[in-house]
């Protein structure tokens, strides 16, 4: 992942002040990143080693890529995962990997949350269950923090929960219109979220993400891969506007809220600069591929795209989502503001994709 936590990015607000975070003061502010995010002084500078401890519900693909950066810059992590194989490779990274399957109402153990300064969550809701760690867990997740030393809570959300909206641009304050069970599932986990927050006077946050792209996860990789596209991808084929985002971007304004939040919002749609329909982004991968491995696409031409021929309206249908928010609140710099600039810098990495 590129380094984007180069001193000077984030401009230096104060904190949201409430009793917990109040407790914030510039030298544990300047601990978070040792120096490496702000223009702290480096005297200010403090080793507080059990403030800089995330606990992540669900190191998926964000929540790994997080993982990783906030360990390049000497946190601790634990986190939950559901599979043994899983769990070893997260150890074998360096990480403190605890197999958690939500949906069981019997609960292991969670004690690495106890002992941890900040707290993701980035499992999402299970049909007919809503959210699963919320609905299943929530007494014992209540008496953790309540006891511990979390200052900063965030759920990784989606834009589906503003619904379909013709194609209008659409901020946080844009009415909600979540018609699908998983979006009004996605709306209620992220008030549960809140709530907790505020009830135990963490601050919390919600950042709804677009459509997640990043290294081994993109178009590119689909193509290269010839994978075929999920049923939701293919009802998503029908739409003028998808919002993205590179996963390097979402772990800025993960950061960016942890080390300079904002005095008011708690919820922050993290989306780039250029909603675009898929096929304008399949024919921009496409000519990556030629450009980069020319030879090769014939085979990539040759992918079957017969199972995605859904019928494409003539209507603007998706949304726009805007990020104006999350670039002044938070002072969010996008590292990847178009799926170009996304796509351009994972084709650059990608080693030998046709060996
Ligand atoms: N993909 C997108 O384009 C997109 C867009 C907007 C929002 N989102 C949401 O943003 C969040 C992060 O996305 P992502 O792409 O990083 O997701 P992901 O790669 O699918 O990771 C989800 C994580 O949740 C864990 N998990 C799933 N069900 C679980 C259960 N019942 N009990 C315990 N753990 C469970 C998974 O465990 P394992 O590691 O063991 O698999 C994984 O670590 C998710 O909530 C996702 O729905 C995704």
């Amino acid at each position: 992942m590129e380094t984007y936590l180069s001193a000077g990015r984030f401009p230096t607000q104060s904190l949201r002040s409430s009793p917990r975070s109040s407790a914030f003061s510039n030298s544990r502010k300047a601990s978070l990143f040792h120096g490496t995010v702000c223009n702290f002084q480096p005297e200010m500078e403090k080793k507080t080693l059990n403030l800089n401890r995330m606990f992540i519900f669900g190191m998926g693909f964000v929540g790994l890529s997080f993982a990783h950066e906030l360990k390049r810059h000497g946190w601790e992590i634990s986190g939950t995962c559901t599979t043994v194989a899983k769990k070893m490779k997260l150890e074998e990274m360096g990480f403190n990997p605890i197999l958690f399957n939500a949906s069981d109402p019997e609960l292991k153990s969670l004690n690495p949350l106890q002992g941890s300064s900040h707290l993701l969550i980035s499992i999402p809701p299970i049909d007919g269950l809503g959210d699963p760690v919320l609905s299943l867990h929530q007494d014992i997740i209540r008496r953790i923090l309540g006891n511990g030393n979390v200052q900063w809570m965030g759920y990784l959300s989606s834009t589906s929960v503003y619904g379909d909206c013709g194609g209008a641009w659409v901020d946080e304050d844009y009415p909600i219109n979540a018609t699908s069970e998983r979006a009004k599932a996605r709306l209620a986990a992220e008030k549960g979220w809140l709530h907790l927050g505020n009830d135990l006077d963490i601050p919390a946050y919600v950042f709804r993400l677009g459509g997640i792209y990043g290294p081994g996860r993109s178009a590119l990789d689909t193509i290269i891969k010839h994978e075929t596209l999920s049923k939701s991808q293919k009802m998503r084929e029908s739409r003028n506007y998808i919002s993205r985002v590179h996963v390097a971007d979402i772990c800025q304004a993960l950061i960016a809220s942890m080390v300079l939040p904002s005095s008011s919002s708690s919820v922050y749609n993290v989306v780039d600069d250029n909603p675009a329909p898929r096929a304008e982004v399949f024919a921009f991968a496409q000519t990556l591929i030629q450009e980069r491995w020319s030879g090769h696409i014939m085979e990539c031409s040759s992918l079957d795209r017969s199972d995605v021929a859904i019928e494409v309206e003539n209507v603007k249908t998706g949304k726009r989502v805007s990020n104006a928010r999350l670039k002044q609140e938070l002072g969010v710099s996008l590292l990847h503001p178009t799926y170009r600039s996304g796509l351009q810098s994972i084709a650059e990495t990608m080693n030998h994709p046709f060996r």
